[in-house]
């Protein structure tokens, strides 16, 4: 049955373009691994490339031509970050100290919120041409076959990922020492440089979890959506509801959710080691 209040033909529309603006971007990112990339500094670890920029031009005139009503918040030149009821969430370039970098792990993420809802997280990994799906209340997929989250159920039979915030250098707490209490306490935590990617893996079950914190929207909407969608549950870090900003993202496939949240709140008494 329709959900009260959704526009089905917007959404349709909506879910085309994304889809298009996704591979369009996708494109260009392998196309721009062939060149040498130009690369500035938005920060002393925060990068951006030219292909970064390249992308969010294609992605905005495909979402715009598709559905102009629709406000674009888009990660390169945001004046805010903040969640628009209505409108797309775009991150053009997930991953770009990878990418700029060359090494392997990059995607597009791309977000629709309607009436403040989210309802349509769109994330396109262009090495190994896999195209993540989650539409609210319908499932997630993935190259169009349907995922869910992993069954594990014990943390030292989890394998995790995480990330360090770019402003490390300027803010006590970097994560560091919940990476090293969840090392210890699991089969590995891994830093794949895209917190996209390892929201899109949580919900294929190719990861158990994901937490970081002092991300953005546009790094968390789409791989959010898509990890609920497949079964799973996000919160924040100490497990209230979770906000969508980014700002702190516990991601897990639910079964290990109230043992992440435990060992997270349970550093050892002598932290802060390094924040
Ligand atoms: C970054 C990636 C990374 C995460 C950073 C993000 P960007 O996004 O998602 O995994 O650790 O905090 O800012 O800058 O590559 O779009
Ligand atoms: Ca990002
Ligand atoms: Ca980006």
């Amino acid at each position: 049955m329709k959900p009260a209040g959704v526009d089905e033909q917007l959404l349709q529309r909506a879910r085309q373009a994304a889809r298009q603006a996704a591979r369009r971007s996708g494109r260009l990112q392998i196309e721009g691994l062939r060149a040498s990339r130009r690369v500035e500094h938005k920060g002393t670890y925060d990068l951006v490339t030219d292909v970064d920029r390249r992308c969010q031009e294609a992605i905005v005139a495909i979402l715009q031509a598709a559905t102009p009503s629709l406000p674009i918040l888009a990660e390169e030149g945001a004046a805010a970050s903040r969640l628009p009821d209505d409108g797309w969430i775009v991150d053009p370039l997930d991953g770009t100290t990878n990418y700029a970098h060359g090494y392997p792990a990059f995607c597009t993420s791309l977000a629709l919120r309607l009436r403040g809802r989210l309802e349509l997280g769109v994330v396109y990994e262009p090495l190994r041409d896999e195209l993540f799906e989650a539409r609210r209340g319908r499932g997630a997929t993935l190259n169009g076959q349907p995922i869910s989250v992993s069954e594990t159920t014990e943390l030292d039979q989890s394998l995790l990922a995480t990330g360090f915030p770019y402003d490390r250098l300027e803010q006590p707490e970097t994560n560091l020492d919940r990476f090293c209490v969840m090392t210890l306490r699991t089969r590995g935590v891994r830093r794949g440089g895209s917190a996209a990617l390892d929201l899109c893996y949580t919900a294929c079950g190719r990861l158990d979890g994901f937490w970081e914190t002092r991300l953005f929207p546009w790094d968390v909407c789409a791989g959010a959506l898509l990890v609920l969608e497949a079964g799973g549950r996000v919160t924040g870090l100490r497990g209230e509801d979770y906000d969508w900003s980014g700002r702190d993202t516990l991601a897990s496939n639910g079964h290990l959710h109230q043992a992440l949240l435990q060992a997270l709140a349970d550093l050892p008494p002598e932290a802060p080691f390094f924040g």
